[in-house]
């Protein structure tokens, strides 16, 4: 069996040493977990996105971090080789450096060896503080989905000159601070690559190209689990849903007919014993 998954693995995993691309798949309970260990993702993600995938709300804005921590614990369980990583819940690192020590604990107590975070420069000292208690730290930059209402909706981010000059700004920060890597969301190409470049740690993109050092995407996005149009950077490499459903209707349709469940699915009494005892 391949060794586990490390931070320091990660972090030295630049695609230009040499090193493959790393995979990384959200997950947000324990067979997804294991469908992906077994696949041999190198990270786990379990990321707030559950919000929207598993739990039908509205955004990542909705989930805190008692939630995420149910989550994380499903995960860790199943999780063998993968490098399991605990998304932070907005609001769970924004108030004060105790309160994020205390959610970012929750999280590895649960099951994380990592947490990730989203944002720039206004969050080194929380990654700073992180660190400090030994807990590393992923960051997550361009599209960060916490900040929809800041943003004005999901849009690419750092498309004219100033804001790709910011986005770079942002993540030799978070680099600097001490982040083992860090997420690269909706960027143009040509932004991610630059950023990939001036950072000495991997950048793990999702709609930011192939420049980076590796990719990230949401299970139920990969395996077609979702419903609605998918963004464009999503590849479908099978259509579970549309499979699930026509098993449930089979199913329902042997039901209705009498075809389930048939003799060999069914508990019987022992045998009664035939004259003189046989
Ligand atoms: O929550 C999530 O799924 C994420 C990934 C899209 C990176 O943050």
């Amino acid at each position: 069996m391949r060794p586990k998954v490390t931070v320091p693995a990660v972090r030295s995993s630049k695609r230009g040493r040499a090193s493959p691309a790393l995979v990384m798949l959200t997950a947000y309970d324990t067979p997804g977990a294991r469908i992906a260990d077994a696949a041999g993702v190198d990270m786990i993600l379990v990321g707030d996105s559950l919000a929207n995938n598993v739990l039908g709300l509205a955004d990542t804005l909705q989930v805190d971090i008692g939630v995420m921590a149910h989550h994380v614990a499903a995960v860790g369980r199943a999780s063998t080789r993968a490098l399991v990583i605990g998304d932070m819940p907005w609001l769970s690192y924004h108030v004060s450096v105790e309160d994020t020590i205390r959610n970012a604990a929750t999280l590895v107590r649960a099951g994380a060896q990592a947490v990730k975070l989203e944002g720039g420069r206004a969050r080194v000292p929380m990654i700073e503080a992180l660190l400090a208690t030994e807990i590393p730290v992923m960051g997550h930059l361009g599209l960060t989905p916490q900040s929809v209402n800041a943003m004005g909706g999901y849009k690419v981010q750092a498309k004219d000159a100033d804001a790709a000059d910011e986005l770079v700004e942002d993540a030799m920060a978070i680099a600097a601070a001490g982040c083992f890597a860090m997420v690269l969301e909706g960027v143009p190409d040509v932004v991610a690559a630059r950023v990939t470049a001036e950072v000495d740690v991997p950048t793990i993109g999702i709609g930011a190209g192939a420049g980076c050092d590796g990719q990230v995407l949401v299970f139920h996005d990969l395996l077609g689990l979702g419903v609605g149009p998918v963004p464009k950077f999503v590849r479908r490499y099978a259509d579970l849903a549309s499979l699930a459903v026509e098993a449930v209707s089979t199913w329902a349709d042997d039901v209705r007919s009498g075809a389930f469940p048939s003799d060999a699915e069914t508990y019987h009494l022992p045998a009664e014993p035939g004259p003189g005892g046989h």
